[in-house]
């Protein structure tokens, strides 16, 4: 991110991380770092470190971590520009006059300011139809019999979108060249390559980023109409996966109460927020995205999902469930009686009442056992079922104790002997370990020694760096292994032989890979030589043989049961015994 010479870098070189850090964090000097509770989560003993040396930040807790300008950007929800600025001014370093960019970078910024005027006008267009025009009255009737009175259709900013298919194309058209029109998604193009209205004839839910500009639309249709809801497409300024609907107003909430209601819907999130519960979010649609968790996580970890309760929405529940727990969040789910959807469940139950239920909501494994109790119970291959449905999810908490005391609870209230339970819960355990997704929780355990220590000596030895990252990457080395995306990006830093900047790595790698590089660097560990480096890539070269090897093996062990194949199989015992061979003979 701080490109070498920039201002960024430079700021990046003189700020310290340490007194930066400090100002919002207590932090006690233990070993080589500083340590302090950490403010991305709550807790009550120190997981939250900071590295002098390397400039970096890690939280063992919660899996966090970065670069100077990175902590910053979090803690005060500023984007790197602004906490490039931040800390500059912080450190008391001269900041600049923002520097011109390419042309092309400012075409793509000047659209985007672009689209986001145009969605300002087109909610105010569409507000202004609802409360002006007869068919937009009726529209408004439509939203006063379901439960929302004017004040509320101000407060969320609903508005109508007029059935005639130009009504905003010709508010708009004069304003804005044909290239933001197109971009916007609020246009689709006829037979003859014309524009009209993409919404049409229906109420308008404006969707806005988290900080609080609309960028998007639900348009709900009138009676029966298909779809239900439209929504606008992928943007520049609007990408589905990343957006939480209301999170804009819930922020403030989000943090006070360090807790996050989930909902499916617009009308949903609008009828918890007016019930006085302004903690929510719409995940808007079904899926729930790994971005959507981040963004929500950066407010709280505790999230009480409350999906539709039919099929579609149990489903969904528990397939954000996965991504949740993935991310480490304290989850608990409400399922609400009678059908109902939370703005259903209001609408006939009243706000205390959802409320009360609200506050009840059992953690996710309570709610999980309870429908795996639904399946049948009475044989052994209905029991096996429902393990099969709740191992998954309880596999994915990553603290062991919690998952103890899951497996306890699972036995006692299925009926199953526990000794039973435990064992296919370790044998579940095997068989993810091979899968090519592995999953957080295995950070910390992940990388075996040797794999960890070369990440460790690319990191810090000046010497060999780069005569290190060509062999790895001439033998293909990392190929396979936990580390492998880590040394992936390392490896090509290093070749040039400069000093890899951890921070700015850990930018490039997925979540998991992440937390694993900040552990590993993190470590502390005696300076490195060439030798200790080379008996590393020994490792890992046995390694490769043993794998072959195996394949080898099973190769045979088929080709066996296909009689006939003899050249095949000649060739595949020879490969075996110089496989052996090469085990047994000592490292050159
Ligand atoms: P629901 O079908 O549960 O809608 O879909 P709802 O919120 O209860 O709507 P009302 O009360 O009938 O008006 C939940 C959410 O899924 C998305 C919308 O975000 C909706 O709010 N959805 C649903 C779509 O995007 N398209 C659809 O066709 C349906
Ligand atoms: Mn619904």
């Amino acid at each position: 991110m701080a490109e070498a010479g920039s201002f960024a870098e430079r700021v990046k070189q003189q700020a310290d991380i340490v007194r930066v850090v400090g100002e919002y964090v207590r932090l006690r000097k233990s070993g080589q770092n500083f340590s302090g509770l950490c403010p991305f989560h709550s807790e009550k003993t120190p997981s939250f470190n900071v590295h002098p040396v390397k400039q970096i930040y890690h939280c063992f807790g919660c899996g966090v971590g970065g670069d100077v300008f990175k902590f910053v950007m979090e803690m005060d929800k500023i984007s790197f520009p602004e906490a490039i600025r931040a800390v500059a001014e912080k450190c008391g370093i001269a900041v600049p006059r923002p520097r011109e960019r390419t042309p092309e970078e400012r075409q793509e910024n000047q659209q985007r300011t672009s689209l986001v005027e145009l969605h300002k006008e087109a909610a105010a267009f569409f507000v202004q139809q609802l409360n002006g025009t007869p068919e937009g009255r009726a529209a408004k009737a439509y939203l006063l019999d379901r439960g929302l009175d004017s004040e509320a259709m101000a407060r969320f900013g609903i508005g109508f979108a007029p059935s005639g298919g130009e009504a905003l194309l010709r508010a708009m058209k004069q304003k804005y060249p044909e290239k933001v029109l197109e971009a916007s998604g609020l246009f689709s193009r006829d037979q003859n390559g014309r524009f009209y209205d993409r919404f049409r004839r229906r109420v308008m839910f404006p969707i806005a980023n988290d900080s609080g500009k609309v960028v998007a639309f639900g348009g709900r249709a009138l009676g029966d109409d298909l779809p239900k809801y439209l929504n606008s497409p992928e943007t520049p300024i609007y990408s589905k996966s990343n957006i939480l609907y209301h999170l804009d107003r819930a922020k403030e909430a989000l943090r006070r109460d360090d807790c996050a209601v989930l909902v499916e819907g617009y009308m949903d999130a609008i009828a918890v927020a007016r019930a006085g519960i302004s903690n929510v979010v719409a995940s808007c649609g079904t899926s729930l995205t790994e971005p959507q968790v981040k963004l929500l996580n950066r407010f709280t970890r505790k999230i009480i999902v409350n999906y539709d309760p039919d099929t579609a929405g149990q489903a969904a529940t528990e397939r954000s469930l996965t991504i949740l727990l993935e991310q480490g969040a304290e989850v608990k789910v409400l399922a609400l009686p009678g059908g109902k959807d939370p703005d259903s469940f209001i609408k006939a139950e009243g706000a205390a009442a959802y409320t009360k239920l609200l506050k009840e909501a059992p953690p996710y494994v309570d709610y999980l056992i309870s429908r795996a109790r639904k399946m049948d119970m009475t044989t052994a291959e209905g029991k096996l079922r429902a393990v099969n449905f709740l191992l998954p999810y309880v596999q994915r908490v990553p603290d062991r104790i919690l998952r103890s005391e899951w497996a306890t609870r699972i036995a006692q209230q299925l009926r199953i002997e526990e000794p039973v339970l435990r064992e296919s819960m370790r044998k579940a355990a095997n068989e993810r370990r091979s899968e090519v997704k592995a999953r957080p929780e295995l950070a910390g355990r992940a990388g075996k020694p040797a794999e960890r220590r070369l990440v460790q000596i690319l990191i810090e030895s000046e010497d060999f760096r780069s005569r290190l990252a060509q062999e790895i990457r001439a033998e293909e080395l990392h190929k396979g292994l936990e580390v492998e995306r880590i040394l992936t990006v390392l490896v090509e830093s290093c070749e040039s032989g400069a000093r890899p900047d951890a921070a700015a790595l850990a930018m490039a790698l997925e979540d998991r890979d992440r937390r694993l590089l900040f552990e590993i660097a993190f470590e502390s560990a005696a300076p490195s030589t060439w030798e200790e480096a080379e008996s590393c890539l020994t490792v890992l070269r046995r390694r490769l043989v043993e794998e072959e090897l195996a394949a080898v093996q099973r190769q045979i062990e088929s080709q066996a049961a296909a009689a006939g194949a003899m050249g095949e199989m000649r060739k595949l015992l020879e490969r075996k015994q110089e496989l052996r061979r090469r085990l047994e003979s000592p490292p050159q």
